[in-house]
């Protein structure tokens, strides 16, 4: 089992917002909802925008570039133009610190509805 990977302390992401690291060399978004915390990719599985240049809006993250939507708690995409979920990381806290597990744990199936 690979080891957690401390990304940020909790106050350095408020809740509402969300803040890229690194883990492990792939680029995660870390979020705060209402004082929990969660990490998905950071890449968006429809053309590889940064999903931390997005909003969040509660639990949902949407893409800059064309909308697309994910949910952080399970990667699940909820809007195209993406068809395909996005890997989130098993998150730790410790104290003030965020960890976070380089292992990604990805939704299966393509989940939204025309
Ligand atoms: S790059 Fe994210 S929706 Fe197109």
């Amino acid at each position: 089992m690979s080891e957690y990977v401390r990304v940020a302390r909790t106050d350095e992401i408020a809740p509402g917002t969300m803040k890229r690291v690194e883990v492990a060399g792939r680029a995660v978004v870390v979020v705060n909802v209402g004082g929990e915390f969660f990490a998905i990719d950071d890449t968006c599985t429809h053309e590889e925008a940064s999903l931390s240049r997005g909003t969040l809006t509660g639990e949902v993250v949407v893409c800059p570039k064309h909308g697309a939507r994910f949910h952080v708690k399970t990667g699940r995409v909820l809007a195209l133009p993406a068809v395909r979920s996005a890997a989130v990381y098993p998150v730790r806290v410790d104290g003030d610190e965020v960890l976070v597990s380089p292992e990604a744990q990805r939704t299966a199936g393509v989940p939204h509805r025309r």
